[in-house]
């Protein structure tokens, strides 16, 4: 039998259950925050330092927070699938990579990583950034910035992602609300496969999904992975 192959799609959700806020949930990020003040170029040449505070608290809260049980679930897929299994994510946080996923790919940017806006290099960054931060590349000052992909800014691996996707023959998205494009729009790309979407409620985009199941990442996301490890899911 040929090796199939598997593309997970997370977003926030999966990582809720790890305390930290969702975007859009009631009481999410974005509900005490404007999205052009932080989550744009615009806001942060405009104010640097709000939007430098912003990341900080949540680089800084990266240390306090475990990878949970649906982080590991597919860390564990990865490595007991007989096909290729590969992870999207819109998260910047860490967890995927501490739960021991390898193949895979941060769209929206990482917490734990600087860009400078004058060498353009990309640099790992575990402290807090200000304007007084110098580039480990181009050794000035006041030129690096949060390697998040704001609103307004094309994501990264897109065509890697892209080419998965559609060749996949199994697409999972885990708690993505499907707001935000190009990743709400990445089950119609997968023509292919079967599609599942888990989520505590029908996302924006349930529709183009094949099953959609419902309830807690942290119980879900195990329960279907030992399901197709064992062969007991048919796609
Ligand atoms: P959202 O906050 O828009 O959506 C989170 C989704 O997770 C919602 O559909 C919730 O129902 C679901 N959810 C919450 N807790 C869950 C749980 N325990 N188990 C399963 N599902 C759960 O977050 P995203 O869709 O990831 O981009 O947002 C996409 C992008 O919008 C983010 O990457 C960010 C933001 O703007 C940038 O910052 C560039």
């Amino acid at each position: 039998m040929a090796k199939k192959s598997i593309v997970i799609s997370t977003g926030a959700g999966i990582s809720a259950e790890s305390g930290i806020k969702t975007f859009r949930d009631q009481n999410g990020l974005w509900e005490n925050h404007k999205i052009e003040e932080v989550a744009t170029p615009e806001g942060f040449f405009k104010n640097p330092e709000l939007v430098h505070h912003f990341y900080n608290m949540r680089r800084a809260q990266l240390k306090k927070v475990e990878p949970n049980a649906a982080h590991r679930a597919l860390a564990e897929l990865e490595k007991n699938w007989s096909g290729d299994v590969f992870l999207i994510t819109q998260n910047v946080d860490d967890l995927h990579a501490r739960a021991g996923s390898k193949k895979m790919v941060a769209i929206h940017g990482e917490l734990k990583k600087a860009r400078c806006v004058a060498c353009l290099g990309r640099f790992i960054w575990q402290e807090d950034l200000s304007a007084e931060s110098v580039c480990p590349g181009c050794q000035k000052k006041n030129c690096l910035r949060p390697d998040i992909v704001w609103f307004g800014e094309l994501p990264y691996f897109m065509d890697q992602a892209y080419d998965r996707i559609s060749e996949c023959e199994l697409f999972i998205a885990v708690g993505t609300s499907g707001n935000v494009h190009p990743a709400a729009a990445f089950s119609q790309h997968a023509t292919n496969a079967h599609k599942i979407e888990v989520n505590l409620q029908p996302s924006m985009v349930a529709h183009s999904f094949d099953d959609v199941i419902l309830g807690p990442a942290t119980e879900k996301i195990p329960e279907l992975v030992n399901a197709i490890l064992k062969g007991d899911l048919q796609f």
